[in-house]
């Protein structure tokens, strides 16, 4: 009897945007919940071309972690019943990279639903986290899933490791403000320096972590943006007690509120990147943005995160 061959592979495209973690960073990594939302403003996109031959990984952003990707594509491959090789996969993508607003989660997110386009084969979503995710413990060793999460979601969500990410309604829209410090940030070198901090100091900044993220949920829920910004605050106290914070990031922050900002924090693993800040409407969001700017960030992004 003899098999049917397998289709050849489609060209295909699959494309994700970028993320921003509202609160709870670093312990989240140790189980604490945390609050995340996308960027809608920044994606990545991957665009599938089949050709024989091994895997081919083509970008022109530095830093790109093609090993983690090709470990993504080949289990892609694999969960759609293909074997390896046969494509090539070119990314572009205009996420700031190292910045920590989710450039590798959403260029696996993105490589995971080329590859399956590119097999004709629609994907159920927890195999496309499961897939996307080898990317991330490839690249951060010992992530939690949260970027993941937060590339996919549809608003923002509230997030625990091992559990899938849950929705967070918001009373009233809130304005999101970015501003990148223009230094790179390693996740990996900052998870491994957090958990290597002593006890109690570890503890405890966990603990005001998970606290400031309960107050910040409550607050996004019912609408009081004066309490959402304290908590986006009290946040960055505590990562700084943990180390993660520099004199450019504080900075920032120190700028955005002056320039009106509800609270502001650093975003992702901190010892560079970016920070957050929340401004109630759009006008605010452009003064802390200019704000922003004149205080050293590289980059500024604003968009308003809806109901
Ligand atoms: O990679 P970043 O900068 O978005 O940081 C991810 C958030 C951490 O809590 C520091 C690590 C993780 O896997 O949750």
């Amino acid at each position: 009897m003899s098999v049917a061959a397998a289709p050849p592979l489609l060209h295909a495209q699959g494309a994700a945007c970028g993320k921003v973690i509202l609160v709870g960073e670093h312990a989240v990594v140790h189980g604490c919940p945390a609050l995340a939302a996308p960027l809608r403003a920044v994606n990545a996109t991957v665009r599938v071309l089949p050709v024989a031959g091994p895997l081919q990984i083509e970008t022109d952003q530095a830093g790109v972690d093609t090993q983690g990707l090709a470990q993504v594509a080949h289990a892609t491959l694999a969960r759609c019943g293909r074997e390896a090789g046969g494509l090539t996969l070119r990314i572009q993508s205009n996420i700031p990279p190292q910045a920590g607003l989710g450039s590798s989660a959403a260029t696996a997110i993105a490589v995971v639903r080329a590859v399956a386009a590119a097999c004709d084969i629609a994907l159920p979503p927890d195999a496309l986290v499961e897939l996307a995710d080898i990317g991330e413990q490839a690249a951060h060793g010992r992530a939690s899933g949260v970027d993941v999460a937060a590339c996919l979601a549809e608003g923002a969500v509230r997030f625990v490791r091992g559990e899938p990410s849950v929705p967070v309604p918001l009373k009233s829209p809130v304005w999101l403000i970015v501003g990148d410090s223009g230094t790179p940030r390693n996740t990996r070198n900052a998870v491994a320096a957090v958990s290597g901090q002593p006890d109690p100091l570890r503890t405890r900044a966990f603990d005001v972590i998970a606290e400031a993220t309960s107050q910040l949920e409550l607050a996004l829920r019912e609408g009081n943006l004066d309490s959402a910004g304290a908590a986006l605050n009290l946040a960055h106290t505590a990562l700084s007690s943990l180390g993660v914070s520099t004199p450019a990031l504080n900075a920032l922050c120190q700028a955005a509120t002056h320039a009106g900002a509800l609270g502001a924090k650093l975003t992702g693993a901190g010892c560079g990147g970016c920070v957050v800040a929340l401004s109630a409407d759009e006008a605010g969001a452009q003064r802390v943005q200019t704000a922003l700017r004149k205080a050293g960030a590289v980059t500024t992004f604003a968009e308003r995160l809806t109901p």
